[in-house]
């Protein structure tokens, strides 16, 4: 049996080939350090992930690539974000729709933050944005889109909003990087919280954060150590990307992004859009019936308006764990099942406790997969009763 690969939104698999050639030619004829060693392999090596900078910069409409600053994936991006700018007294706006990394950092701070509310298909509520409001509020800082059912919430209006009563914005692109168009200036974005592993096709173990010019200069390190540049002095340096990138970067992983983020730019995101999207629509159309018939209950909007191609449903008949197990098991199909580290949005859609399973399509997946996991899961509710 082959297996069906429908988690995308958990990391994008399989990678384009480029980038595998990518890392193991990095590991294999290279490998050296960058910032430390004054020899030709290191300066090349350099360029590369200067180009890497630029090409995310790019992508985002960033000020500049040097505000382009490396992480681990989009959590470390939002620590480092939320914990050097949160002060004690502040109060932050989110959606009702975060996933942990932008809540447990919060709550872990001990921070005041109010959810803005979202409907039941996930979409923010604009209209009660203004009514959030306080005096203390500083920021806004919102998912672009929901890990759990694909809905996308409107940045450029929430931009404008931030804009015209003074709040920072920033945004988790974790689930739309590489997908969708995300402009750091036409969105009024201060950050941009990123991930490498997901739409960016590159390897795990990178990310990123693009920082407008304030926030570069304003928000403190976040880890402190080594840069191989300014030497002769025990403080941090002042300037990016140094400032917030001590240590040795993941240079396999970062050439690999860079090979995901050219691969991306020949590809087109336009492309990927209608590819992940027309898998969707056939997707929730072959879900339609089941819907109609009680056998499932299909999580947020039910169209491919607003959306990524992420699309959760629960089996009213089965406990979710088990039919995504019998889904592996008897058709060879990988989802994600449980609360995706996102019990608000799971509260707001009506799907906590018991979770959803999701499925995620990516650009590597095609229609005939599509019928299979529509098969599968004809099979699998059918054989079910509903409760
Ligand atoms: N946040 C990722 C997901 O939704 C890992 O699966």
């Amino acid at each position: 049996m082959q297996t069906i690969y429908l988690d995308n939104a958990s990391t994008t698999f399989p990678k384009p080939p480029q980038v595998v050639q990518a890392v193991t030619e990095y590991m294999t004829a290279s490998g050296v350090n960058v910032n430390r060693g004054c020899y030709a392999a290191a300066y090349s090596a350099e360029e590369r992930l200067l180009e890497t900078r630029q090409l995310l910069c790019e992508l985002f409409h960033g000020p500049d690539c040097r505000n382009v600053v490396f992480t681990k994936n989009v959590t470390e991006s939002l620590n480092l974000l939320l914990k050097g700018f949160v002060r004690p007294g502040d109060h932050i706006l989110v959606s009702a729709m975060e996933h942990n990394a932008v809540m447990r950092p919060l709550v872990q701070m001990g921070a005041d933050f109010t959810r803005v509310p979202c409907d039941e298909t996930g979409a923010l509520r604009l209209d009660a944005l203004e009514g959030c409001l306080r005096p203390n509020t500083r920021a806004v800082v919102m998912t672009h889109a929901s890990n759990v059912c694909g809905t996308v919430l409107p940045l450029e209006q929430v931009g404008a909003f931030c804009k015209a009563h003074g709040l920072k914005f920033f945004a988790d692109c974790a689930q739309t990087a590489g997908v969708l168009d995300i402009d750091m200036q036409a969105m009024g974005l201060d950050a941009v919280a990123f991930t490498g592993h997901k739409g960016l096709l590159g390897p795990q173990g990178t990310g990123g954060l693009v920082l407008s010019e304030e926030l570069a200069e304003t928000l403190p390190p976040f880890l402190a150590g080594g840069t191989g540049s300014v030497s002769h002095t025990e403080e941090m340096p002042r300037f990016l990307p140094d400032k917030f990138e001590p240590g040795t970067p993941n240079l396999p992983g970062l050439m690999g992004l860079r090979a995901g983020l050219l691969f991306l730019q020949k590809t087109g995101l336009a492309a990927v859009r209608v590819h992940e999207l027309t898998l969707t629509g056939q997707f929730l159309r072959g879900l339609a019936p089941l819907e109609a018939a009680g056998r499932l209950r299909i999580l947020g909007r039910r169209d491919t308006e607003h959306r990524t191609g992420v699309v959760s449903v629960q089996t009213p008949g089965m406990d979710e764990a088990l039919a995504a197990a019998a889904l592996e098991e008897r058709f060879g199909i990988l989802t994600r099942v449980g609360l995706h580290c996102a019990p608000a949005a799971h509260k707001t859609l009506g799907s906590y406790p018991a979770g959803s399973i999701r499925f995620s399509f990516g650009w590597y997946n095609t229609p005939r997969q599509v019928d299979a996991a529509l098969e599968a899961l004809r099979e699998v509710c059918n054989g079910t009763e509903t409760a």
